[in-house]
């Protein structure tokens, strides 16, 4: 297909996100917040009283969405609670969970809504597994003590009370969990700019990655 495909990989808290929806909004390309959709099967298992590990039911909760029931909930603040990122991060080991979403996230790269001219996915698989020919892969990181200090202002600013120490810890876990499983674990594409958001700030990541972006094809 003709969709330039932007693949942005990287832990949690790293500054992916923000940047995305910033390069989005600025190419005037769609945006697919891939982690939404795991986050949304682990939040149907939560919702329907299964357990988090449950694989026959987690794969039975990916096999059923589609564009019509994914879409609304991407905006639903249930989606961005701590339990549900730990469910995610638990569906996203069971290889038939990630197949059943690799078509939702392949066809929004080709053929973005609204008719862009591009499309920008941000996730943990997205230059390795979901489009390893998308012509602009970044992955994005920062040291883990950067991002539990992210995260912790994220939670108190959304009312929560929050332990430094907890959130680091937490941190950890997840990333473990998500670079270490079998299927598809998160690791920097072989051909992807790799930026280190540890020092940076939201606007100097936006300029290295949209000159990074300039420079391809
Ligand atoms: O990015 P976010 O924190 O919303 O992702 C939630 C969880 O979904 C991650 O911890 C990861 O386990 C999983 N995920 C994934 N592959 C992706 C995106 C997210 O396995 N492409």
């Amino acid at each position: 297909t003709s969709s330039f495909i932007v693949a942005i990989d990287g832990p949690a808290a790293s500054g992916k996100g923000t940047l995305a929806r910033r390069l989005a909004a600025t190419l005037g390309f769609a945006h697919l917040d891939t982690g939404a959709l795991y986050r949304a099967v682990g939040l149907t298992l939560l919702r329907t009283g299964h357990a988090p590990d449950d694989a026959v039911a987690a794969t039975a909760a990916a096999q059923g969405l589609d564009a019509a029931t994914v879409l609304p909930l991407m905006n639903d603040p249930a989606l961005r609670q701590d339990a549900v990122a730990v469910a995610a991060s638990k569906v996203s080991v069971v290889p038939e969970v990630r197949a059943a979403l690799l078509d939702f996230q392949r066809n929004f790269a080709n053929h973005p809504p609204g008719g862009a001219k591009g499309a920008v996915l941000d996730g943990r698989d997205v230059g390795t597994v979901v489009c390893p020919d998308a012509p602009a892969k970044l992955y994005v990181t920062a040291d883990v003590e950067v991002r539990a200090r992210r995260r912790l202002s994220e939670l108190r600013n959304t009312g929560a009370e929050a332990i430094y120490e907890a959130v680091l810890e937490d941190m950890k876990v997840r990333d473990a969990r998500d670079s270490q499983r079998a299927v598809a674990p998160l690791k920097p594409a072989v051909d992807a700019f790799l930026l280190d958001t540890s020092m940076m700030d939201a606007e100097q990541a936006f300029v290295a990655a949209t000159d990074f972006i300039r420079s391809r094809p």
